[in-house]
């Protein structure tokens, strides 16, 4: 049994502090150590995009990255998008509206990443949310309204910041 490393990391706004085998992902850290389940495991290698999270701002894949390197990182997960007064987050909202999932076991990586794409700037067409979103893979094939909501929330956040 390898030895454990303390660690703190902010999550969702609050610091978590955990002593943690240094082989644990952040995918499996989430759940087991601060008992968030909302972030999903898919492929557990990288290529379905459903574990996706923020670190400090930027999409990863939580699979591929270990707790150990979210050390004093903010980490944002699907929990920690609504407001402090429960109101949810614009790209949730429309996913709701859109009828942007079926399953709904893609839909907390799709929410992450596409709150990251719209940021980045790349919500601007179809083409190019199809283009920055293609690591989120989603079986049941919602993909046309998964592109809506993200357009309706891209516009809304625009409008809202202008
Ligand atoms: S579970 Fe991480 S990419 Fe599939
Ligand atoms: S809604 Fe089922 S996998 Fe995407």
């Amino acid at each position: 049994m390898s030895e454990r490393i303390s660690l703190t990391m902010q999550v969702n706004g609050q610091p978590y502090p955990m002593e943690i085998d240094p082989r644990v992902t952040l995918l499996d850290a989430l759940p087991e150590h601060l008992n968030l389940t909302g972030t999903k495991k898919g492929c557990d290698q990288g290529q379905c995009g459903a574990c996706t999270v923020l670190v400090n701002g930027q999409r990863v894949l939580s699979c591929l990255t270990l707790a150990a390197q979210a050390d004093g990182a903010e980490v944002t997960s699907i929990e920690g998008l609504q407001s402090a007064s429960g109101e949810l987050h614009p790209v949730q909202r429309c996913f709701v509206e859109n009828d942007a999932f079926q399953c709904g076991y893609c839909t907390p990586g799709q929410i992450m990443s596409a709150v990251a794409c719209i940021k980045e700037g790349h919500a601007g067409s179809d083409d190019e949310i199809r283009e920055y979103m293609s690591g989120n893979l989603c079986r049941c094939g919602a993909y046309p309204h998964i592109i809506d909501a993200i357009k309706q929330a891209a516009a809304e956040m625009a409008k809202e910041s202008a």
